[in-house]
């Protein structure tokens, strides 16, 4: 038996779209044993205080995809194996559950033949899987991610970059989830396919500022760091009330306001208690009852439990 310990990941942070990203402090716990036939056992626990839905079992799954392409990428056939997940990510909000899923299905592969991969091969394979790497590459190593796309000759294979950065401390992540579900295919299709060059340089200009704010850990730059044009404008019509609940943040303090991902979640990162709580009470009103507030840390990648 071997078991996974995988976080919930938060990407884009504003202007860094497909490749900024952060690990918090939200989990998926999988647990692998060798069976007969592949398994599934889906447990939405409720640790984030959001109903997470149970699944089916059914071998037709992101942990189970993220296994065998591990050993098909190393020409050998996997072993059945029966997948124990105990996840607190909600799912389809913006927070990484499917990436979670893949690294926690390569990892556990990876872990199974030994670690041929490691953690940089288990960041290309999940990377490829998922198509953008800023899910994946906070789940693997933690903390805040730059990550890049690249190919080093026009015919051969995508390839994936990650530098990452601990986060500040006593940077706190507060994340408000909607109750409903936003598919990353919905919410990518209604982007553009070319932008301006006056957006570009916007969004390009910030994206550098991120990782400095980061770097130097000044907090100050995150207000003008987040702003984002390519995608939380387009985003924002699919989120009922979401501009007004952004401006109430800004106007509380909060030092960075983004869309999740694809959302629908949307971020605040905040410094001290007052500026948590007054940011916390505006997300409630936001998501309403059925949605969560959630105040979260900065995580570590992957860890084998
Ligand atoms: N960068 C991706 C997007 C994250 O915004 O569509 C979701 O997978």
């Amino acid at each position: 038996m071997r078991a996974v310990r995988v976080p919930a990941t938060s990407a884009n942070l504003g202007p860094g779209f497909d490749a900024l990203g952060l690990a918090v402090s939200l989990y998926c716990d999988v647990t692998m044993t060798l069976s007969e036939d592949d398994h599934f056992y889906y447990h939405g626990t409720d640790s984030s205080g959001q109903a997470n839905r149970d699944l089916p079992d059914t071998p037709d799954n992101l942990i189970h995809e993220g296994f065998r392409k591990v050993y098909e990428s190393l020409g050998k056939d996997a072993p059945s194996v029966t997948f124990e997940v105990r996840n607190a990510i909600p799912l389809a909000r913006g927070l990484g559950s499917s990436s979670a899923a893949l690294v926690a299905g390569a990892a556990l592969a990876d872990k199974h033949l030994g670690e041929p991969l490691g953690r940089t091969g288990v960041f290309q394979l999940a990377a490829r899987l998922e198509g953008h790497p800023d899910n994946v590459a906070p789940a693997v190593f933690g903390g805040f991610t730059l990550s890049a796309g690249y190919r080093a000759n026009e015919a051969d294979p995508m390839m994936y970059l990650c530098e990452y950065l601990p986060l500040p401390e006593d940077w706190q992540l507060v994340f408000a989830v909607p109750d409903f579900e936003l598919l990353t295919s919905e919410s990518r299709s209604v982007l553009p396919e070319a932008y301006s060059r006056s957006d570009v340089v916007f969004t390009s200009s910030r994206t550098a500022l991120w990782s400095l704010a980061v770097a130097q850990n000044k907090p100050e730059l995150l207000r003008v760091a987040s702003q984002d044009v390519l995608h939380e404008p387009y985003r924002e019509k699919l989120i009922p009330n979401l501009a007004s609940c952004r401006q109430q943040l800004w106007d509380a303090g909060a030092l960075a306001v983004y869309l999740s991902g694809a959302g629908p979640t949307l971020a605040a990162i905040c410094l001290g208690e007052v500026m948590t709580t007054q940011c916390e009470v505006i997300m409630r009103q936001f998501v309403g009852e059925a949605g969560v507030v959630l105040n979260l840390r900065a995580s570590e990648g992957y860890q084998y439990i």
